[in-house]
This record gives structure tokens, C-alpha cells and sequence, in this order.
């Protein structure tokens, strides 16, 4: 076998992704070292369709750690949204009820703007690797094993070893099963997500629960709509031509108000299966786990990417203090500090999803009992504080 280049660093991130390249920005700002390895090109990455609000800290961390101030510039404010049900809209204010906004701005538009200011600092990242494997582990220099973009054998040995990788991650495999915990919950539906290029149809995002099931209609820019819909996981796109699509949506947000959608092409369409899972602890010896590789969480709240931002935050000051003291034992830290927003992050997409949508063998005591939960919700000002609390986002610790 010819021999495969090494590379030294302090930490070995595995995923390039928001989670991934925002702790190597962390870090480098702190003086440490990494080296990212992604199996993905920076290209398949920009070309995903992903999830689009940002709450007030991950705007902050963006800006303020001289990432971009692009998400202040090109991203709109939302200083609410509306819940709708029984045909009428019920605004839940944010900054009226907590003094918060949160940013339309898609996850695409972070990766470019993480992706970028690594670029411009001169970072190690390496996009398009295959056969990524984990090597010595439980030692003192576990390592990352890969073929580059350019098919050439390489290993990169780190003190420190991030699994950044994804919700199909491959680096949480390799915590030994009786470390780990994981929990699960899968739901028995899914969301049916377009891009249309047509104009705005609200100022905010209006989440609809319907007797057809729940429909979001959210934004991207002035010319192009981001929306989805309840479906069943099985659902096949392509048996849903545009004139089917726009009847369905039209139906789950229409009421006496006599809203309609601004139609137009549909440019994307696909079938977004969700489930709720956590994997604990976050940490198994030099390696520790972030973003989506950890723990993921139905759509439904918009929280995957804030919690994968919030993850890479904790760690980069714990990795810091932990290389500065020259002491491990300051990760012991990590994974508690991490899990608790994600337990809440959790709940509150638990909650979210479970209030709006329709299960397959809703009852009408179902239904009337989720009309009176969102009526206590909307009616109450403990109610919608919680909803715009968590939505805009728990203060980072
Ligand atoms: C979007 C996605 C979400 O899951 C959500 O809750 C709000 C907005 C979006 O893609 O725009």
C-alpha cells in the first residue's frame, strides 16, 4: 500500500457541515488548530435544501465571531410568526413578549458564509473524501483516515477528535454500545416541502393546523417560497403535479379571512422524513460528538441547525480551556452542558409537531383537544411567552 500522508493537528473535526466548520472557526479564533475532513463537496453542500431560520444567538454567534454580517444584510428579521387554526390567524409576537426576533436565513446561506470565512483564514478543510474511517480511538492520538478529493491516502492525528458527521454519523458508531445511550421517537408522518418562484404570501412564517393536516408556509426571498406539508413518509413526489400541490396547500391555510397563497412554478419538491433522537452522552473519552451526529429533531421549530451552532459553541470554549490547562477532565463539562438545550430543543419540536399535525387515526376528541391547546396557547401570555421563548431561542450559557 503506498504510504498515506500525515498530518498533525489539535483537533480532527469529522463533518463539514454548519457544526463542523463553525468549531473550526471557534477554535482558530482561540489559536487552536483543526483539520476538517467531509465527504461531501462544498458544491453537493450548497445544492442541499435545508431548514431557514436562525435564532437571535446563532445571528449573534455568526456575527460576532466574524463569520459574515451577511444574515444582517441579506436575512429578514421575523418578529413573530402566526399560528393559524380554525381558519384565523393568531400572531404570537416575539418581541412584544420576549424582546426577540429570529432571521430568515437558510442553513445553504450559513454553510457559504462558514465555508468562505475558512477559506479566507487560511483553514485546513477538505471537502470530497471518501473511506473516512476513526483509528485508535481510545488513545492519546487517535486519528482520522480518508482518501482525499484526489484520491491520495491520508490520515490526519489529532489530540482531540470531533464527530461532526451527520445524523448518519459514522464516528457515534464507534462509541462501544454499552457507552452509549440513544433514544428515539419516529412519527407517523412527514413533510412534503417545495420551492415555488412566486412572491410572498405573509410578512411571517405561518404555521396552519387543518383538518388536512399541518402546512407551513415560510420564505426565501422576494421571488422564491419555501413551504411544506404534512404527508404521509411514503409519498411519492412525483404524484403530485403543480395544480394538486397548490389545491392541497391552499386548502390547509384557507379560512374566513380568505387567505390565499401567491402561486407560482414549483422548482423542488421532496419528502422530508423526521424522527426525534438523542444520543448520550455526547463525549466518549477525546472524541465528542456535535450537531445532527448527536441528536436530531423533527423540523417542525426550525431548531437542527441552532442546536448544532449552540453545540459547536460550548465545545470551542471547553476545547480551548481544556487545551490551555492541558487538562482533558475540563470536557467533562460538555456533554451535560449540551444536553440540556437539546432536551429542551426536544421538547419544544415534540410539542410544535404534535400540536399541528394530524395523526393518521385522530379522533375529533383529538382534533377539538388540539384546538383547545393552540386556543390556550394564542389566548395566554404564559403560553405564547413560552412558544417565543423557545422558538427565538434559551440564552447561551
Ligand atoms: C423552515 C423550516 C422549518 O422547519 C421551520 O420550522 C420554519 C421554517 C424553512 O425551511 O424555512
Amino acid at each position: 500500500m503506498t504510504q498515506r500522508s500525515v498530518t498533525r493537528t489539535t483537533v480532527g473535526i469529522v463533518g463539514g457541515g454548519p457544526a463542523g466548520l463553525m468549531l473550526s472557526h471557534l477554535l482558530a479564533r482561540a489559536g487552536i488548530d483543526s483539520v476538517v475532513v467531509e465527504r461531501r463537496t462544498r458544491r453537493e453542500i450548497e445544492e442541499t435544501v435545508r431548514a431557514g431560520i436562525l435564532e437571535r444567538d446563532s445571528v449573534r454567534l455568526l456575527v460576532d465571531s466574524g463569520v459574515s454580517d451577511r444574515v444582517l444584510r441579506e436575512g429578514h428579521e421575523h418578529r413573530g410568526i402566526d399560528l393559524r387554526f380554525g381558519g384565523t390567524s393568531h400572531r404570537i409576537d416575539f418581541q412584544g413578549l420576549v424582546g426577540a426576533s429570529t432571521w430568515l436565513y437558510p442553513q445553504t446561506a450559513v454553510f457559504v458564509d462558514l465555508a468562505e470565512a475558512r477559506e479566507r483564514d487560511g483553514a485546513d478543510v477538505r471537502y470530497g473524501c471518501a473511506d473516512t474511517a476513526v483509528v485508535d480511538l481510545t488513545s492519546d492520538r487517535p486519528g482520522i483516515r480518508f482518501t482525499d478529493a484526489d484520491g491520495v491516502g491520508q490520515e490526519v492525528r489529532c489530540d482531540f477528535l470531533v464527530g461532526a458527521d451527520g445524523s448518519r454519523s459514522m464516528c457515534r458508531q464507534e462509541v462501544p454500545e454499552p457507552e452509549r445511550r440513544q433514544f428515539f421517537r419516529e412519527y407517523p408522518f412527514a413533510w412534503f416541502g417545495i420551492l415555488a418562484e412566486a412572491p410572498p404570501s405573509a410578512p411571517e412564517l405561518i404555521y396552519s393546523h387543518s383538518a388536512r393536516g399541518f402546512a407551513l408556509i415560510s420564505q426565501r426571498t422576494e421571488t422564491v417560497q419555501r413551504m411544506y406539508f404534512q404527508c404521509d413518509p411514503e409519498e411519492d413526489v412525483d404524484a403530485w403535479s403543480e395544480d394538486r400541490i397548490w389545491e392541497e396547500l391552499q386548502a390547509r391555510v384557507a379560512g374566513e379571512d380568505g387567505l390565499r397563497l401567491n402561486e407560482g412554478l414549483i422548482v423542488d419538491k421532496t419528502v422530508l422524513r423526521f424522527r426525534s433522537f438523542v444520543c448520550e452522552p455526547m463525549r466518549y473519552g477525546n472524541m465528542l460528538l456535535a450537531g445532527d451526529a448527536a441528536h436530531t429533531v423533527p423540523p417542525t421549530g426550525a431548531k437542527g441547525l441552532n442546536l448544532a451552532l449552540a453545540d459547536a459553541r460550548v465545545l470551542a470554549e471547553l476545547l480551548e480551556r481544556a487545551v490551555r490547562k492541558n487538562d482533558p477532565d475540563v470536557l467533562d463539562e460538555y456533554s451535560p452542558r449540551a444536553l440540556a438545550r437539546v432536551w429542551k430543543a426536544q421538547h419544544f419540536s415534540y410539542w410544535m409537531t404534535s400540536m399541528l399535525h394530524r395523526l393518521p387515526e385522530a379522533s375529533d376528541f383529538d382534533v377539538r383537544r388540539q384546538l383547545g391547546e393552540l386556543s390556550s396557547v394564542v389566548e395566554s401570555r404564559a403560553g405564547s411567552t413560552y412558544l417565543a421563548e423557545a422558538y427565538t431561542g434559551w440564552p447561551s450559557l
